[in-house]
């Protein structure tokens, strides 16, 4: 299969339009060496003319026009969106969808939980009935204890397995503070044809025990790289919220992302989902050595990995 990281930003992208945090002031002004990155997505394909898109970001428009094979021109109207994947309803992974409006319907595959927010808080679903039979909700199921896989019809070889974990409902999720199964998912594919898999997760707020045997047997990891320190938002002074508070997983320090990934000798490791604030987006940065020296990778747009 192939994988397609369309963007790999955090919420607010980098840098974020209305930031002067060390990093976004800095690749400003050219001091810092970092890539410009946008909002989180990827895309994977078993061929290359249709695509499962994982959460559509509002850079949706940017990112399709930088990737051509997401635009195959079979027809006078034409995708390579064979169908959209969320894994959460927050704005940064639901919002391509107002985006993708004129090319509806689209089927859109997410647990009740995120339906729910989509039909409540932020109801796009509603909305997007006015054009065209709108999103088509292929329901993601996530009893706790089952085998959640399905497949997806357009792209055949691949088989998908939804893993509930937590991390945090949005703001304006009618139960922003009362967390249910389903509100976030991580997803494990499959190539069935060569056996190969991604264990996909870019909100991760505690790796519990039941991810552990996805993240052992895939080939490679795009897990959450949001912060690197729980309270850097709040050291920067951009926000009040901690990692833990916004359901994502810090990577350094003690029982963090680094040390997590250090147990694992088998995959190939990336991080995804990089916030605006995270020293890690400055290349040159000892943070982003320290990475290297435990063998992580850091995400970004463009980035292709074949398994
Ligand atoms: C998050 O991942 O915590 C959210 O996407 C942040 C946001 O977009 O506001
Ligand atoms: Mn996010
Ligand atoms: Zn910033």
């Amino acid at each position: 299969m192939k994988i397609h990281v369309l963007g790999s930003a955090a919420g607010g992208g980098f840098p974020q339009w209305n930031c002067n945090c060390n990093n976004c002031r800095g690749y400003r002004e050219g001091t810092v060496n970092a890539k410009a990155r946008t909002q989180s997505s990827i895309a994977i394909s078993h061929g290359d003319s249709d695509w499962i898109l994982f959460n559509a970001s509002p850079d949706i428009r940017a990112q399709l026009a930088g990737f051509a094979p997401m635009q195959p021109a079979r027809q006078i109207r034409d995708t390579g969106i064979a169908s959209v994947v969320l894994m959460d309803s927050q704005i940064d992974h639901c919002t391509g969808l107002l985006m993708l409006r004129e090319g509806c319907p689209f089927d859109v595959w997410c647990t009740p939980m995120v339906h729910e927010d989509l039909c409540t808080g932020f109801p796009i679903f509603n909305m997007l009935t006015h054009w065209n039979g709108g999103l088509n909700w292929r329901p993601i199921e996530v009893a706790e204890g089952a085998e959640n896989r399905f497949a997806i019809e357009k792209v055949p070889g691949i088989t998908l397995t939804a893993i509930p974990l937590r991390s945090s409902a949005p703001p304006y999720s009618p139960h922003r503070n009362d967390p249910h199964i389903g509100d976030n998912i991580g997803i494990y594919v499959v190539d069935e044809t060569r056996g190969t898999s991604l264990f996909y997760a870019p909100g991760l707020g505690d790796i519990e025990p039941h991810l552990r045997p996805y993240m052992e047997k895939a080939d490679c990891l795009l897990v959450d790289g949001t912060l690197w320190r729980d309270d850097e938002m709040m050291t920067a002074g951009v926000g009040t919220k901690t990692g833990q508070e916004m359901g994502h997983l810090a990577q350094s320090g003690p029982g963090g992302m680094i040390d997590y990934l250090d147990t694992l000798s088998g995959p190939r490791k990336v991080l995804i989902h990089i916030n605006n604030t995270n020293p890690i987006l400055d290349e040159d940065s000892a943070e982003r050595a320290e990475l290297a020296e435990h063998g992580i990778e850091v995400a970004w747009d463009g980035m292709s990995i074949e398994l």
